[in-house]
């Protein structure tokens, strides 16, 4: 993982340019760039990136999975991420399913793609932001959002990339080699922002207010509703606001 990293001044998104050349190279391929002009947010959110402020990367992995499995691969991400931090000293958490966490406001997102055709994946793209440096966010997501630097941490860029390839590659050669995904699993619970307190699940642009219990096998968010009935939420939005 990252053995061959292409380094880019500009870019309209990494995760564009990575599904462009995805079938060309190899496995592992790790693209970052310096700033990014289209840079691109989950829900067709708009992700800013620019020039120095963070790092905005995607590694592009060739996994031979169904392609099922693949959701796993962004808390597999998530979990590097979070590790990697806090190898650096960063008390940093996970906000189930992608975004991690620094003094209750979010510091990286991960988007993850995927290419595949006839059930099997050519490729999956995993889309990583962090916020370094960023001193202003637009007023609609100041609130939520921060940066590294304005939580007082100063780390170096290349330190994070290393540490987060080092953790990405031991989790992901557990889970796709020997199918573990205990270990990923253990770093989301030990470092999820959200078990055992109340969040709002977003479902169809209602909330509701729930209870989080754990992160079963399948990765998948057990919660306890209202009415006391348990469920298992797949994908959506969690938000810990106003709560
Ligand atoms: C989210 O939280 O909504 C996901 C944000 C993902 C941002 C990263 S930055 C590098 C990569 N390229 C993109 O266009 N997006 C991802």
């Amino acid at each position: 993982i990252g053995k061959k990293v292409i380094h880019l001044d500009t870019v309209g998104s990494t995760n564009d340019y990575a599904k462009e050349i995805g079938n060309k190279v190899s496995g592992g391929t790790l693209i970052i760039s310096e700033q990014q002009t289209k840079g691109k947010g989950r829900l067709g959110r708009v992700w800013k990136s620019k020039s120095g402020d963070g790092i905005w990367m995607s590694l592009i992995i060739k996994p031979k999975i169904e392609p099922y499995k693949a959701p796993f691969l962004t808390l597999v991400a998530g979990a590097s991420v979070v590790k990697a931090l806090s190898n650096l000293g960063v008390e940093a958490s996970i906000k189930w399913p992608n975004d991690i966490i620094v003094h209750n406001k979010k510091i990286c997102g991960i988007l993850t793609e995927l290419s595949a055709e006839m059930e099997r994946v050519n490729y999956v793209v995993i889309g990583i932001g962090i916020n370094i440096k960023t001193i202003d966010f637009p007023d609609e997501i100041k609130e939520k959002a921060t940066s590294l630097y304005k939580e007082g941490y100063k780390l170096s860029r290349v330190d994070i990339v290393r540490q987060f390839c080092i953790e990405f590659e031991k989790l992901y050669k557990g889970y796709i080699l020997d199918g573990n995904k205990q270990d990923t699993l253990e770093l989301c619970r030990k470092y999820s922002a959200i078990i055992g307190k109340q969040v709002y699940v977003i479902k169809n642009n209602k909330r509701e207010l729930v209870k989080c219990i754990d992160i079963n096998e399948n990765g998948n968010l057990i919660v306890k509703e209202k009415n006391g009935e348990i469920q298992e939420i797949m994908s959506g939005e969690v938000s810990i606001r106003g709560v």
